[in-house]
């Protein structure tokens, strides 16, 4: 099983996205393990977003994702992290395919509604940067039996 940390950007949270966004990954079987709403300093966008110091748009994004409140969710599943970046869409709105997230719900390029780990590492040190010890909660949801066909000797 796989976590990813999800971020669902100020600009879904002012456009009353929450609840449909989080439904899609739901939809799709995979777990909320963790969930909260929460206003991002100054200092963890910067150790965030840290790969992109020094880009044109680095310093626009840092103003965005401080702007207003976001929504942190730790997801959990089979492949989880890929899975959840090709439900995402690609980065700009104006690109992202229909059926995406992105492709569905924005045009811009800028506010693109929501950020997804885009590798296992990535996933480990993201989610150490937002969930706090016991923030991220293992449980057995019982419909995985239908979700994930749980006769052999791992999840398929
Ligand atoms: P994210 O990290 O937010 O999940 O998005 P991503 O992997 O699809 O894209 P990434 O390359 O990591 O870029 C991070 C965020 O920076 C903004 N961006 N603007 N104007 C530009 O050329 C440009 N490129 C990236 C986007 O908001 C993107 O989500
Ligand atoms: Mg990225």
């Amino acid at each position: 099983m796989e976590t990813t940390l999800i971020i669902l950007k100020p600009d879904a949270v002012q456009r009353c996205l929450i609840g449909r966004i989080i439904s899609r990954f739901e939809d799709k079987g995979l777990q909320v393990v963790g969930a909260k709403m929460m206003r991002i300093s100054q200092q963890l966008a910067a150790t965030h977003y840290e790969s992109h110091k020094g880009k044109k748009f680095y310093d626009g994004l840092v103003r965005f994702m401080t702007s207003q409140p976001v929504v942190v969710l730790a997801v959990r599943g089979m492949g989880a992290i890929e899975i959840s970046r090709k439900m995402m869409g690609a980065t700009f709105g104006s690109k992202a395919e229909p059926g995406t997230i992105r492709g569905d719900f924005g045009v811009s390029n800028s506010f693109n509604l929501i950020h997804g780990s885009d590798s296992p590492e990535s996933a480990k040190r993201e989610l150490g940067l937002f969930f706090g010890p016991g923030e991220v909660v293992e449980y057995q949801r019982h419909l995985d039996h239908w979700i994930y066909d749980m006769s052999g000797k791992t999840p398929e």
